[in-house]
């Protein structure tokens, strides 16, 4: 049997983005047995990544009104290589926003239907001041997409 890639991209930038990511990766970890995790940067991100993956997690902050600059960069690196070629790609999003984040959800969204990749769920929104509770709703979102993506759910 051909064991399953998740990539999971994360953009950083604070300590409070950096614990949410370790929350995220860790239930991934403890959530699957037979998957292959991949673990990057947005900024270290090919276009290859992605197309050698089977699930896409991606987490970015919002930033001035936007998607991150180097979630961004992502996208306008690689966008015409993954369009026709990643179609119905699992994907689920987690957006760090101190103020609002719905810009940011709305641009990925759109995006990803113009790539025609397949949102689990709407994209989660951590929103406002920073609480605990984010790393529970970031470990239940990769628990829930990696045992899905694994048991062929997704
Ligand atoms: C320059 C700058 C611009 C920001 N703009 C927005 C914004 O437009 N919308 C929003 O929801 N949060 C905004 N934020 C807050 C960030 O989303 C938040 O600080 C980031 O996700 C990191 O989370 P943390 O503060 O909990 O570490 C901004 C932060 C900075 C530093």
């Amino acid at each position: 049997m051909q064991l399953k890639t998740l990539l999971f991209i994360s953009h950083t930038p604070s300590e409070n983005t950096a614990i949410l990511a370790n929350s995220c990766m860790a239930a991934i970890d403890s959530f699957t047995e037979d998957l292959i995790i991949t673990h990057k940067s947005s900024g270290d991100v090919v276009s290859q990544d992605v197309l050698a993956c089977d699930g896409l997690l991606l987490a970015t902050t919002e930033n001035i009104g936007y998607m991150a600059g180097l979630t961004k960069d992502l996208f306008d690196r690689c966008y015409y290589e993954w369009l026709g070629t990643t179609d119905g790609l699992p994907t689920a999003v987690y957006i760090r926003a101190g103020l609002d984040g719905t810009a940011t959800s709305r641009a990925i969204s759109q995006i990803a239907s113009g790539l025609s990749w397949r949102l689990i769920r709407p994209p989660l929104i951590l929103k406002g001041d920073y609480i605990q509770q984010f790393e529970e709703q970031v470990a239940e979102l990769g628990g829930a997409f990696s045992a899905g993506l694994e048991s062929g759910l997704f």
